[in-house]
């Protein structure tokens, strides 16, 4: 179950968060020429733009297994006019991939939504070549802070923590990703903690990143928040009410994500087909 939906708000949403972090993830991030390059869970392709256009040289090869976000993504990546990425519609666990076959791995603001994010890396360690490199970006939602300070958007921020817990994945997995690299069996991981900080002198980001990125995705679980009955309506209207608030002139937002490298080691491990524990 994918916790934000698959609406018209939600692609909006990724937009809006592709670009406001753009330089933040893709500013280190390149391909080599020649090089073919796995794009996990590209939903509707806000990244994969960044990918293809960042590393001309190298072929993006993009999957998500939902049809809807898969359209919009072929069509964004036509419109930009880029040759280098061949979209496939997938599910991560059935992928029709021969081992081996990639050189570089790209998963962003998916392994949050899993809920084997160690057997998800496992799984695709099987198909980078030995040598080869997995690049992650997660973010952390215990990591948002703001001014004003509000304890009840702190509530409704928890509301979308505990309803992505109950359909199995984790809001705030950023913090994790070197144990989890290191559990599935890369080496030399590299984490890096990258902080978005807005206020009245970034207005771009005022709207970009804590409007629409951030305060539209807790607003989005309202009703699954009061049907779930974790928190009232008023207390929940009020804590998004106070994320707005974070985003006027005087207003402060913070929030940390994590960009994760790691290699698989070229020496032979031992590991179960279906990339879980052996
Ligand atoms: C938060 S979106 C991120 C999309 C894109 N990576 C981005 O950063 O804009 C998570 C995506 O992972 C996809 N996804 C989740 N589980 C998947 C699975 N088992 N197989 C393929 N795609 C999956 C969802 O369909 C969704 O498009």
């Amino acid at each position: 179950m994918y916790i934000h939906g698959y609406g018209e708000r939600e692609s909006e949403r990724l937009l809006a968060q592709a670009a406001s972090v753009v330089r933040l993830l893709h500013g280190d991030t390149r391909f080599p020429p020649g090089s073919r390059v796995l794009e996990v869970g590209c939903g509707t392709g806000a990244q994969t733009v960044s990918l293809a256009r960042n590393s001309p040289g190298a072929q993006i090869v993009a999957f998500d297994h939902a049809t809807a976000s898969l359209a919009r993504a072929i069509e964004r990546v036509a419109t930009a006019g880029l040759l280098n990425v061949e979209f496939l519609h997938a599910d991560l666990y059935a992928l029709p991939f021969e081992a081996e076959s990639f050189d570089h791995v790209f998963i962003c603001f998916v392994l949050e939504h899993l809920s084997h994010p160690i057997a998800a890396l496992r799984l695709v360690k099987q198909l980078l070549r030995p040598g080869g490199s997995v690049t992650v970006f997660e973010g952390d939602h215990g990591s948002a802070y703001f001014h004003p300070d509000s304890e009840i958007a702190h509530r409704a921020i928890a509301c979308q923590v505990e309803l992505q817990r109950r359909a199995g994945g984790n809001a705030c997995i950023g913090r994790q990703l070197y144990p989890l690299l290191v559990q599935a069996g890369y080496e030399a991981p590299c984490v890096t903690p990258r902080v978005v900080y807005v206020d009245a002198a970034t207005p771009d980001l005022i709207d970009s990143f804590t409007r629409k990125t951030f305060t539209w995705m807790v607003e989005a679980v309202r009703e699954e928040a009061l049907a779930a009955r974790i928190i009232d309506a008023a207390t929940f209207d009020a804590g998004i009410r106070d994320l707005y608030r974070a985003a006027e002139s005087d207003g402060v937002f913070c929030y940390t994500f994590f960009k994760g490298v790691a290699v698989k080691p070229t020496h032979l491990l031992r590991e179960g087909s279906n990339g879980r524990d052996v």
